[in-house]
């Protein structure tokens, strides 16, 4: 029996009309969603960025999605988690190429950027294309970065 692999996820109020479309999606591809839910209102996205890298860092989820306006200040603040590769996708090919060679394990995207469907559509190929090892002496120098005291 297959294993359901958990999805770390937030967003922020800039997704309040998309996040149940996303979850759903995410839900129909067969993964649980671990929700970090604003409850409504504004809130600061690097709150949000936060919960999901950690989650993803101690192994609670085995990738994390996040969305605010660009994916950017998400992007920016999960990055600041150790272990975690966090990566803004802008169509189809930064998707797979995030995964392909960059070996992220939280995608990022622009609720103003880019529509529910181009969303959810990018989030499945973010998913569902595995790390390419002929990449993995780059990914080893990136955690070389992470154990520098300053650089
Ligand atoms: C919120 O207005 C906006 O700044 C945020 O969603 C995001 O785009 C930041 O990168």
């Amino acid at each position: 029996m297959e294993t359901v692999k958990r999805i770390a996820f937030a967003t922020d109020h800039t997704a309040i009309q998309i996040r149940e479309t996303i979850k759903n999606y995410l839900k129909d591809l067969g993964y649980e969603v671990l929700d970090f839910d604003f409850c409504g209102g504004s809130c600061d996205y690097p709150d949000y960025a936060l919960k999901v890298a950690k989650a993803v860092a101690n192994n609670e989820a085995y990738k994390g999605v996040l969305i605010c306006g660009t994916g950017i200040g998400m992007s920016i603040a999960a990055n600041k988690v150790k272990s975690v590769i966090a990566a803004v996708c802008w169509n189809e090919d930064t998707a797979r190429l995030v995964a392909e060679h960059n070996c992220a394990n939280i995608v990022c995207l622009g609720s103003r950027t880019a529509t529910v469907s181009q969303i959810c559509h990018r989030i499945k190929i973010f998913l569902e294309t595995p790390f390419e090892e002929r990449h993995s002496k780059r990914i080893e120098k990136i955690k070389q970065i992470e154990k520098m005291e300053s650089c």
